[in-house]
């Protein structure tokens, strides 16, 4: 079991976000405002899922995961929460965000299923972000110093995005959830994540004027196929979830413990919301 703490971040997102906040890159940016715009929507669907599966699960075992599934709805609503303020800033540049309209229509042959497909598809997320939070955590200067506000926001996400990084895992799992439909559902979300991923980005760099440039490009291959890209370092971490013995608790987390004890003065602690028994 996992101690999830809430955290308040001491970030004025009231303050207009610059065109290429990241570095002065514009792929970067586009990417990063790419998976902003999917916050929201996601990780209420996080959230739902989560909050439906504890409902499900026998009293005996409720009592073993209250605490965490508080923790993890208070965190996943605080990143929505702040993101949703991001993306507004994002929406008076001109960026359309199209990766939620898709999420929302695939959501509706969803309704009635099971919760096991719907913490299937959670943990597959998460694990997705968990291994992103890391390598993110591992390569914070990639984020750049231009706004130290928006690094700090990527960087307390990430590091929330680690340490909770077990609990639709865990549930799944509880709830009996089979190998089989685990690693189907991450072929799925792979498959869906990138390809939403990339056309957001695409119309972001579009709509920004970036689309067709060299730069744009030659920044993009190395900050996914580089030496310390993305893709690069991410695959290995990706493929254990394959694996019939995996466990998020397998993978390091201690870049996130880290990150969290050296910037205490960036949050403070907060109360957590209810779940209803
Ligand atoms: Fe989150
Ligand atoms: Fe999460």
């Amino acid at each position: 079991m996992t101690d999830l703490v809430v955290r308040r971040l001491l970030v004025d997102m009231e303050q207009p976000i610059a065109r290429h906040w990241c570095a002065g890159d514009a792929f970067r940016t586009a990417l990063f405002n790419a998976l902003s715009m999917s916050f929201p929507f996601g990780e209420q669907f996080f959230i739902d899922s989560v909050r439906n599966g504890f409902k499900e699960l026998p009293p005996e075992k409720q009592e073993r995961f209250r605490a965490e599934v508080q923790g993890f709805v208070g965190q996943e609503a605080t990143h929505r929460r702040l993101h949703a303020l991001y993306n507004a800033h994002l929406e008076k540049q001109g960026l359309v965000n199209s990766w939620e309209a898709r999420a929302r229509e695939r959501l509706q042959l969803l309704q009635g299923q099971d919760v096991r497909h719907w913490l299937g598809i959670t943990a597959a997320n998460e694990h997705f972000t968990a291994i992103f939070a890391d390598f993110m955590l591992h390569n914070a200067d990639l984020l750049g110093d231009q706004d130290e506000r928006l690094k700090t926001l990527w960087l307390w996400h990430s590091a929330e995005e680690s340490e909770h990084k077990c609990t639709a895992f865990d549930l799944y799992q509880a709830l009996g959830g089979s190998h089989e439909w685990r690693v189907r559902w991450m072929r799925r979300v792979t498959m869906f994540f990138l390809t939403d991923a990339l056309r957001q980005t695409v119309s972001n760099l579009r709509r920004d004027g970036t689309l067709w440039k060299w730069s744009t490009w030659r920044s993009g291959a190395s900050y996914l196929f580089g030496k310390r890209g993305l893709v690069t370092l991410t695959y290995k971490p990706w493929k254990e979830y394959f694996r019939r013995d995996f466990h998020p608790m397998q993978q390091d987390s201690s870049a996130s413990v880290r990150w969290l004890e050296t910037h205490g003065d960036k949050f403070v602690p907060v109360g957590q919301s209810v779940v209803p028994a």
